[in-house]
């Protein structure tokens, strides 16, 4: 459903991503990993476009996307819940939510939205008039999920979201992903904690500068191995 062919990106001059083709199969959870710098969040950019393409093509459902500007991503159901949170720290946990519901606000229905997005994360309705700077990093990344969620997003991309959270809070948002997989949600996964990624994963990508150097089902992942290999450990 979500398709890149041999694209090309980076910033300005610089180029990064290296003709990556990856296929993101509807309903399914797929895994990138890689080093740091590998180009994994500049992918994830690249598909919202944050980023420019400057070859290949981006394609959902077989239509070409690549060239849409960012705020139109909801449009086509596609939400992304970036690295290191993103949360408006002088807004309320509230008014957060309301922003990731932006783009669809006129369908309606946000009461209805806000309701669920406070049963799925009962802590942030106790904290949802808080200022959401107050919160704690567990908190702040249930929030950017939340947020990302107001959308109602059919394909989710998510970029580390487990990052220097506390071992509780990790086992919390692998909870939410398999929930979110079993909702019928395609879901592409940028993350460091890869025995967890991969444990939940369909599909998994290595990435390495700037290329897909793996793509294997998950079932056939060898962490161990690969981690010889591509980490150097
Ligand atoms: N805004 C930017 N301007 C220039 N280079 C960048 C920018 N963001 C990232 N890069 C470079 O792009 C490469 C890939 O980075 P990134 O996509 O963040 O990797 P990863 O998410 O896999 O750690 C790195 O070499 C990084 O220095
Ligand atoms: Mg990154």
């Amino acid at each position: 459903m979500l398709d890149v062919r041999g694209l090309r990106a980076g910033y300005g001059s610089i180029n990064v991503l290296w003709d990556v083709d990856l296929h993101f199969e509807g309903g399914r959870l797929t895994t990138i990993i890689g080093p740091n710098g590998a180009g994994k969040t500049t992918l994830l950019r690249a598909i919202m476009g944050q980023v420019a393409c400057t070859r290949g093509e981006i394609t959902i459902d077989g239509v070409r996307r690549d060239g849409t500007d960012t705020w139109r991503m909801p449009e086509l159901g596609v939400a992304m819940i970036p690295e290191g949170r993103m949360v408006f720290r002088d807004m309320s946990v509230q008014e957060n939510l309301l922003l990731g519901a932006y783009p669809v606000r006129k369908h309606a229905g946000l009461d209805q939205k806000l309701a669920l997005a406070y049963a799925r994360f009962p802590r942030l309705f106790e904290r949802r008039a808080q200022l959401a700077g107050s919160l704690s990093g567990g908190e702040a990344q249930m929030l950017a999920m939340a947020r990302g969620l107001m959308a109602d997003p059919r394909i989710l991309l998510i970029d580390e979201p487990s990052l220097g959270l506390a071992p509780v809070i990790v086992q919390e948002i692998f909870g939410l992903l398999g929930k979110l997989k079993t909702e019928g949600r395609t879901i592409v996964l940028v993350e460091q904690n890869t025995r967890r990624a991969v444990e939940i994963a369909d599909q998994v990508y290595l990435m390495q500068g700037g290329k897909v150097v793996l793509s294997q089902p998950a079932k056939e992942v060898n962490l161990e191995r690969m981690h010889e290999r591509y980490f150097g450990r």
